[in-house]
């Protein structure tokens, strides 16, 4: 009885010391000094002899029925076998709703409403991994409460323009920052039993022509700039499926890309999984399956029509392919349906969706999303104090935006405007003026170029309608305070075409002027995805915030961004540049090529373009500013010279000297002068978010891997790490550098 009562209180004892010591961990990463790494689960091999056997019951229709839709979005299972079909939905901004089984039609249901979730630019501007994988969580529930396999997210492709129609759901156009946001998201997802299906592989970075333009990116650049996140969702996060773009690259389409698809993906990187086509974006049958695809998915038409269907079912009679062949197919699809728990009889996680845990986590990532990017005379955050009206002017006050935009369309319960948001939030004694001031109008012949991917962009109708103007004008004028919510919307921004210039449309430049001049005290604030040519509009305002399509809370995470309840940490994921032929595709005049596409700026994508070009953005790629002030002090590394293998620690100590605690991002960028090679000015290669409280120090510690400074040696195909010295730069933009030590690598 004795031993019984001291192994149970050590037991205790060792229970309370691991809770805490799990505390502090997790306390340690959440907006600490430290990143946490994340790791996925690999496709284990313990399932093999069940799936043997399993494929050795099956016909040669049951097998092809596997690796072909039967409905929009699931594959085939085989019933009497007790495999179940694979069951997919997208995508990015949480679980679509249920479509029909044939046809793109909503399939009119009750209970398929999800929570929306910020879009990827958000995410990315969070600048904190923590919260990606928070999304990844949140949204994986999701998914296992709606019974499914695989979300067709994230979207990683690299935002090459800013004119790209998918800009707002990819994340940015910074290779590192790309991948430790998709790293964790895909982990936290997959943590929930679902497999995530990392898209679109690769090199799709425009919706001009999509569906046949034949991408050309020399070697270098595609490692280092268009497939490090794909690559990192592999190795790191082991993502269970990835899909196959439509486009071309170097003259194959990507769903039957030898070079892409089995040499890169599965012989060099080791993906164990499924590589699913994106929807209609197969073109052969055996040459399909040689190069690499497993699954073919499309658009309406009859499921054995696909062209891994009952085609292949004759060339596999023909003897064209081998049914050992195919089975590598079905064995690979068996694997993650066991990995998921799809099979196998174990328990799987059941998931919730729509809760308000869900819609709490769409606000601390949509509030962590927005930036600020001006803020004179401390306009910013909205005292009160005396104000008795504000005028709340622009049809983004009230535009929402989760629905539309095919694949990344979200249907929801909730979804919180900017207006609505500042209802809640604001005292009922302020009076709200609210003037719509700009029309969402597209010119009538022009309106079949929305989401027509042979052309770009729809057209606009500038013109201001006179009497909304007026409203506006009359509301800014009779209020203490004005609020303009401006930008674009997911009808202009989307899927299938690209934008055609940088203009904000609707008349809405010319709006914010007039109402600056009867209302000086006018924010501006911006709900879009992508950059906008905000220049003149930035000069004469004196508070600018930048805010996306950024959820269920999204109006109540800008509102308390505006009152000061939140102070905002949002840094830029992009490069705003002040006009399009400063942007490197547009300015190398490589945008958006016709049938072939070459990208002629090489490795000089985004920022780096600018950096080395010396090319002043309007705001630069990591710019947010805060409401608090930072310093930053102390910087050093462990030590001064470093093998290839080993680890560069850098610390800094970050002091907030303002009067309100505030959240920080320290990134970090490295030079190499004298290189042999050519290189872009700098690059990110670490950052981390930081809560520093007012008045406070605290330290952040970064770790490089020396292997991140590599370059891709083309004549050797290896990652060859130049010796010499390397600056590396703390700063808190990548045109904000603070702080400066040099290492050498031997
Ligand atoms: C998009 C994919 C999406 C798929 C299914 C395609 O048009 O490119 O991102 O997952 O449709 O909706």
């Amino acid at each position: 009885m004795k031993n019984k009562i001291i192994y149970l209180s050590a037991a205790l004892v060792f229970a309370l010391f691991t809770s805490c010591k799990n505390e502090a961990k997790s306390e340690l990463s959440a907006d600490s000094g430290e990143a946490k790494e994340y790791k996925g689960k690999e496709i284990g091999s313990e399932f093999d002899a069940e799936i043997d056997k399993l494929v050795a019951q099956m016909t040669l229709e049951e097998k092809i029925g596997m690796l072909h839709g039967n409905s929009m979005f699931t594959s085939g299972g085989v019933k009497r076998l007790g495999i179940p079909e694979l069951k997919m939905a997208d995508g990015p901004l949480g679980v679509r709703e249920e479509i029909s089984r044939d046809n793109w039609a909503p399939a009119g249901l009750t209970n398929d409403f999800a929570t929306y979730y910020p879009a990827g630019g958000g995410l990315a501007a969070t600048w904190n991994a923590e919260m990606a994988y928070t999304f990844g969580n949140s949204l994986g529930q999701e998914m296992r409460a709606r019974d499914k396999d695989m979300l067709l997210s994230p979207a990683i492709n690299i935002v090459r323009t800013p004119l790209g129609g998918r800009t707002y759901e990819y994340m940015s156009e910074d290779p590192f920052l790309n991948k430790k946001i998709a790293v964790p998201l895909i982990v936290g997802l997959q943590d929930n039993d679902v497999m995530a299906c990392v898209k679109h592989f690769a090199a799709n970075n425009q919706e001009t022509n999509r569906d046949f333009v034949d991408v050309q990116i020399d070697e270098r650049t595609l490692r280092e700039i268009y497939l490090p996140a794909f690559e990192a969702s592999i190795k790191e996060a082991h993502a269970y499926s990835v899909m196959g773009a439509y486009n071309k690259f170097r003259g194959e389409y990507l769903c039957e890309n030898d070079y892409m698809l089995n040499k890169i993906l599965r012989d060099e990187w080791g993906f164990k999984g499924v590589v699913v086509s994106d929807w209609a974006a197969v073109h052969s049958t055996v040459k399909s399956l040689k190069s690499g695809l497993d699954i073919e998915m499309g658009t309406p038409k009859p499921f054995n029509e696909f062209f891994l269907a009952d085609k292949l079912i004759a060339a596999a009679k023909s003897k064209e392919i081998s049914e050992a062949e195919l089975d590598i197919h079905v064995k690979r699809i068996l694997r993650t349906l066991f990995q998921v728990k799809a099979m196998g009889g174990k328990e799987r996680a059941k998931g919730s969706i729509s809760t308000e845990a869900h819609y709490q986590d769409a606000y601390k990532i949509a509030a962590e999303a927005i930036v600020l990017l001006k803020n004179e005379n401390n306009a910013l955050p909205l005292k009160l104090d005396g104000v008795k009206s504000i005028a709340v002017i622009g049809n983004n006050a009230t535009k929402k935006n989760a629905l539309g935009g095919f694949g990344a369309g979200v249907k929801t319960k909730r979804e919180v405007t900017p207006l609505e948001g500042l209802k809640n939030r604001l005292p009922s004694s302020i009076k709200i003026n609210y003037a719509e001031g700009y029309l969402e109008r597209y010119d009538e012949k022009n309106k079949g170029n929305l989401g027509n991917i042979t052309s770009n962009g729809p057209v606009t109708i500038d013109q201001l309608d006179p009497a909304k103007l007026q409203e506006a004008i009359e509301a800014a004028k009779k209020s203490d305070v004005a609020i303009i919510f401006a930008g674009s919307n997911r009808d202009y921004e989307t899927e299938a075409s690209d934008r055609r210039n940088l203009k904000l449309p609707f008349g809405q430049e010319e709006l914010i002027q007039k109402v600056l001049a009867v209302n000086p005290k006018t924010i501006v604030v911006f709900v879009a995805g992508a950059p906008f040519d905000i220049d003149a509009v930035s000069k004469k305002s004196s508070a600018v915030v930048w805010s996306w399509f950024n959820g269920s809370e999204g109006g109540n995470a800008l509102a308390d961004v505006i009152l000061g309840k939140v102070n905002p940490s949002g840094k830029l994921p992009w490069t705003m540049p002040k006009t399009i032929m400063d942007s490197p595709a547009h300015a190398t005049n490589s945008f958006p090529g016709g049938k072939t596409v070459n990208y002629a700026e090489g490795i000089l994508v985004g920022y780096r373009w600018f950096d080395t070009k010396n090319i002043a953005p309007l705001f630069p790629f990591g710019f947010g500013l805060s409401y608090t002030t930072f310093a930053f002090d102390n910087a050093k590394t462990d030590k001064t010279s470093y093998a290839q293998n080993e680890t560069i620690t850098v610390s800094v100590d970050v002091k907030n000297t303002g009067k309100i605690d505030g959240k920080e991002v320290v990134q970090l960028y490295t030079s190499k002068s004298d290189s042999k090679i050519t290189r872009a000015a700098q690059e990110l290669k670490g950052f981390q978010k930081i809560l520093v409280k007012s008045g406070s120090s605290n330290t952040v510690t970064i770790k490089v891997p020396v292997k991140e400074l590599a370059y891709y040696d083309v004549a050797t195909k290896k990652w060859t790490v130049e010796p010499g010295k390397y600056t590396l730069k703390l700063g808190n933009s990548s045109r904000d550098i603070k702080k400066e030590v040099v290492v050498t690598i031997k």
